[in-house]
């Protein structure tokens, strides 16, 4: 049976887990952001399944839940972690509640096993900015794990920041923009790809099932047969376990995304020849653009990049860490895995 002998170190009969400093991270509310755990004194576990039995009886503990609650981000380095299938039992070992369902638009994925997907397939030259999963949808993970699998020639560190840090320096900086952002909440639009394969009239149905049961959103069906959704979501949150406030939401990178591709004016039809809707204020009206600049600065001075070795798993509270995408030169495998965790949302 595990115990825990420290605040920092954790550990069963065989072998013991450690926090390592990592370079460059941070200090938010008085926690390492993130958290470094390896094994102590290099005793590496000879195999994944003795590796993830190790990490059971942690879970069992509620450690994991507890550390993940105080830093928001654990990186764990040093076990035998090398593919997909042993990414795939090491998730396991967490025992959350149970695997996300993805419900909308996120980005092009491939399974690639049981609960692990391919992070995202767009090219390597296009950044992603700061965002919260499925931050633009009612329906969203609660857990993330990002398996460095093949850590590319140059770039491709993952960004993270803590959105309570986030919330804590508009306040500061911003007032004018959260409390904007706390009485009228946010609009936000996104589309649904229609795909080959069933005929239009069940591709319509499954996607309206969706949206009224899962994500209580409104829809428009346009004219080429693609959807345009509206969804209006608080921005700020307060989390349940601490009642902490948090920036939870995917402003920043719309905001982004439409700058980096000159789609900032209507029509918002950008030289990547997408639409970019923007992001508006819950009652329709324009969010300035000077609030969006600024929140794209502050969110890269607050930033931490994940120093990715190959084996590396992030585990990342998606409540209260938003992440993003660098560009990368080489070949590189990022995997993730999404889950439903035991953390919620409680009224601000
Ligand atoms: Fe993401």
């Amino acid at each position: 049976m595990a115990t825990i002998t420290s605040t920092t170190t954790l550990q069963d009969s065989d072998l013991t887990l450690e926090v390592f400093d990592i370079p460059s991270s941070r200090v938010v509310h008085g926690k390492a952001f993130p958290l470094g755990l390896h094994p102590k004194d290099g005793a590496v576990p000879g195999d994944i399944n003795s590796a993830v039995r190790y990490l059971e009886n942690i879970a069992k503990t509620g450690a994991f839940r507890s550390l993940l609650s105080q830093h928001g981000a654990i990186l764990f380095r040093g076990l035998p972690i090398k593919n997909a299938q042993d990414f795939s039992k090491f998730v396991t070992a967490f025992q959350l509640p149970q695997p996300h369902r993805e419900v909308g638009l996120a980005g092009k994925r491939t399974t690639v096993t049981t609960n692990i997907k391919t992070a995202n397939e767009e090219p390597p030259d296009v950044k992603f900015y700061y965002h919260s999963e499925y931050g633009r949808s009612a329906y969203f993970p609660g857990v993330l794990f990002f398996f460095s699998e093949i850590v590319p020639e140059q770039g491709g560190q993952t960004p993270l920041l803590s959105s309570l840090e986030l919330y804590d320096r508009l306040a500061a900086d911003l007032p004018e923009f959260l409390k904007d952002l706390s009485e009228k909440g946010g609009n936000d639009s996104y589309g649904f790809e229609i795909k080959d394969g069933d005929s239009l009239e069940v591709q319509r149905e499954k996607v309206e099932t969706v949206l009224r049961d899962t994500l209580q959103a409104k829809a428009e069906w346009q004219p080429n047969g693609s959807l345009h959704v509206l969804q209006h979501l608080p921005a700020i949150r307060r989390i349940g376990s601490t009642g902490k406030p948090t920036f939870f939401n995917g402003f920043a990178g719309v905001y982004g995304r439409g700058r980096d591709n000159n789609a900032l004016e209507p029509p918002y039809r950008g030289i990547d020849e997408k639409y970019h809707l923007p992001t508006t204020y819950g009652d329709g009206t324009a969010i300035p653009v000077e609030y969006q600049e600024r929140l794209l600065e502050i969110s890269d001075e607050i930033g931490f990049l994940t120093p990715w070795q190959p084996g590396d798993v992030a585990l990342i509270d998606n409540y209260t860490v938003q992440h993003a995408r660098t560009p990368w030169k080489g070949d590189r495998s990022l995997l993730v895995s999404l889950w439903d965790g035991h953390e919620k949302f409680v009224p601000l």
